[in-house]
């Protein structure tokens, strides 16, 4: 059978979704650090296809291009690097641009249909922490454990704000509060796998919570339910 892993359990995946910058990647990658699991960042993909296609001059509103440069992506995770035909993307592919550039293209159903297989390929042994919008209710549905996580509008502005200007970008504090009010409304109103907290997905909201605190509290969660 196929992800099987030791004898009879399936490879464990840990799903967590939330809007944006509510904290969710950092907390996966810690939380896959600390399980010595592989981790996904499914944002990246709609966000290297976003660079592709402003790249290539393919218009946001293209469908088909769009499909097809996804299904093409020419991507890479190695070294805390991601790789995008050949070359390392850098800080580029968290800028405010490219940040809408995913939201838009991640509305089309089949850009998405067009990176699924390629997300579900990250499951393997010991195990995936797989961090996005949808990982839960689509891309794997029986996930071991599902995560909601998420913070106040406002509280996750001044996260990502504070964000980019320690990476030196340029950041006002109004537009990171528009953007992400922007982006919540577009990712949790589009047709195809819109951003909702499942009924099976337990919400962990990290406003008042260090991101040391939700990592343990993701921890805590995982010992109640791992099978293994
Ligand atoms: O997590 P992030 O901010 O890097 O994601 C960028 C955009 O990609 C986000 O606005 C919505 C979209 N996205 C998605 O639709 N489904 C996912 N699983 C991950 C991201």
């Amino acid at each position: 059978m196929e992800h099987q892993h030791g004898s009879s359990c399936p490879i464990p995946v840990i799903a967590i979704d939330g809007p944006s910058a509510s904290g969710k990647g950092t907390v996966a990658a810690r939380v896959a650090q600390r399980l010595h699991f592989h981790y996904l960042d499914s944002g990246a993909l709609y966000r290297l296809v976003a660079l592709a296609a402003s790249r290539a001059g393919v218009s946001l509103e293209d469908e088909p291009r769009l499909a097809s440069l996804a299904g093409r992506l020419d991507a890479r995770f190695a070294d805390d690097e991601i790789w995008l035909d050949g070359e390392p993307v850098g800080l580029g592919l968290r800028s405010e641009a490219c940040s809408q550039g995913a939201s838009r293209v991640a509305a089309w159903p089949t850009v998405r249909e067009a990176l699924l297989a390629r997300q579900r390929a990250f499951r393997q042994a010991p195990g995936l922490v797989a961090d996005g919008r949808d990982m839960g209710s689509v891309v794997f549905p029986e996930a071991t454990l599902k995560i909601f996580l998420t913070a106040s509008a406002e509280v996750r502005a001044d996260r990502r704000y504070k964000q980019l200007i320690e990476k030196g970008l340029h950041a006002n504090m109004e537009d990171v509060l528009r953007d992400v009010r922007q982006r919540d409304e577009r990712d949790s109103t589009r047709a195809v796998a819109p951003l909702k907290k499942g009924v099976d997905a337990r919400l962990l909201d990290t406003t008042g919570l260090s991101i040391d605190d939700a990592v343990e509290a993701v921890l805590a969660y995982y010992r109640q339910v791992c099978p293994c």
